[in-house]
């Protein structure tokens, strides 16, 4: 069967063939991938500066972002037939004892490293015609969220990071439960993880603003505008007079560039107890000045709170799942419109070598 592929060791991908899954186990799911998409990391990966093929192989099949409809489930399955849409998850738990994270389900916080993730670190991914999952990572999709189920696995990243900004937030006896924390919220960057972040933090009623470059036909502002929050271009706002134009200071920063330069200047600003939430692996540049002493000052005088938070777990899908159909209902247009090219697998070298303009591009397989 197809399959992208990238070979470390010889600087190369492109399309291979890859061979079919055996005969499935009895808590297995077989799945006929329908949509993978492209993110920064599958990028990385191709430039081979990321990204190690599993034991035995000199080639890795990439692909995390993923949506596939069941062929075949094994005797022991439940919750799965054929026919039902499934999203797997990205990480495996890693296999030490003394990993309480991973023996605990949670290998999103795995203490060793030594996780395993589909598609980046020494396991196939999904960008491929049929792949054979253990039951257990698989997250059951409604039909109706058919064309922007791709989507999830990126909203699960903003669907963690909240989590841990309404537990760290907690703190402060007068906040309530979710969606009574009525503030300002700053997503830094207007990529696919930047405006997903953003529709988050404004179905959960923060005042949202989103700072990025404009780009051209994207369509970006008419993203941020159709959701109700506030385009900021970079262009004409330098960070210096980014508060102003938001009206005062921000409770939550929502890093989704990866930039760490902009990322600190923005930190400078934030509010007394505010949170900020870094998304975003910057690549290895120069060093950045950074004022340390104004920084750990506003940490302590300021009650800050600083955090990052990688990978999901499966409470993290279903709130993604859950949300995805909310904004679906709500702003089918703007969801709709973060998917700018649908490509076949013939040609995924394409996006992957950065050739080709948009927000997200999909792999259509299936
Ligand atoms: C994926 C995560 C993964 C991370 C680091 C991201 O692109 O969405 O699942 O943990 O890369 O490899």
């Amino acid at each position: 069967m197809k399959a992208v592929a990238v070979f470390p060791g010889e600087k190369r991908f492109g399309v291979i063939d890859h061979a079919e899954p055996g005969p499935i186990g009895p808590r297995e799911v077989r799945l006929r991938m329908l949509d993978v998409g492209i993110c920064g990391t599958d990028k990385e990966i191709a430039a081979f500066e990321y990204g190690t093929p599993p034991d035995g192989f000199d080639y890795l099949v990439i692909g995390h972002e993923s949506l596939g409809e069941v062929v075949e489930a094994g005797a022991a399955v439940d919750g799965f037939q054929p026919g039902d849409l499934a999203i797997p998850s990205v990480r495996r738990p890693c296999a030490h004892d003394r990993c309480t994270a991973c023996r605990a389900g949670r290998q999103d916080f795995c203490f060793t490293g030594d996780f395993v993730e589909r598609g980046i670190k020494q396991a196939h991914g999904f960008m491929t015609e049929f792949v054979v999952e253990d039951s257990g990572y698989l997250n059951a999709v409604p039909r109706s969220l058919r064309d922007v189920a791709v989507l999830v696995e990126p909203l699960t990243i903003a669907e963690k990071g909240m989590e841990q900004v309404w537990q760290v937030q907690k703190r402060l006896p007068w906040i309530g439960s979710h969606g009574t924390y009525d503030h300002v919220a700053l997503v830094l960057g207007a990529g696919p993880v930047g405006l997903l972040g953003a529709m988050k933090l404004v179905s959960e009623g923060f005042r949202t603003f989103v700072y990025s470059r404009s780009s051209g036909s994207e369509s970006r502002d008419d993203i941020v505008r159709g959701i109700g929050a506030t385009w900021l271009p970079a262009e004409e706002i330098p960070v210096a007079n980014l508060f102003e134009a938001m009206g005062g200071a921000v409770d939550v920063v929502y890093e989704a560039v990866g930039a760490s330069s902009l990322a600190f200047e923005v930190l400078h600003n934030l509010d007394a107890n505010g949170v900020f939430v870094f998304t975003g692996v910057p690549g290895r540049k120069a060093p950045v000045q950074v004022d340390t002493d104004r920084l750990m000052r506003n940490l302590v005088l300021k009650n800050q709170v600083l955090f990052g938070t990688v990978n999901a777990d499966r409470g993290a899908f279903d709130s993604a799942i859950r949300d995805m159909e909310t904004f679906a209902r709500r702003w089918p247009k703007e969801l709709g419109m973060v998917i700018t090219n649908r490509v076949p697998i013939a040609r995924a070298a394409e996006p992957l070598a950065g050739k080709l303009p948009g927000i997200k591009t999909v792999i259509s397989i299936g």
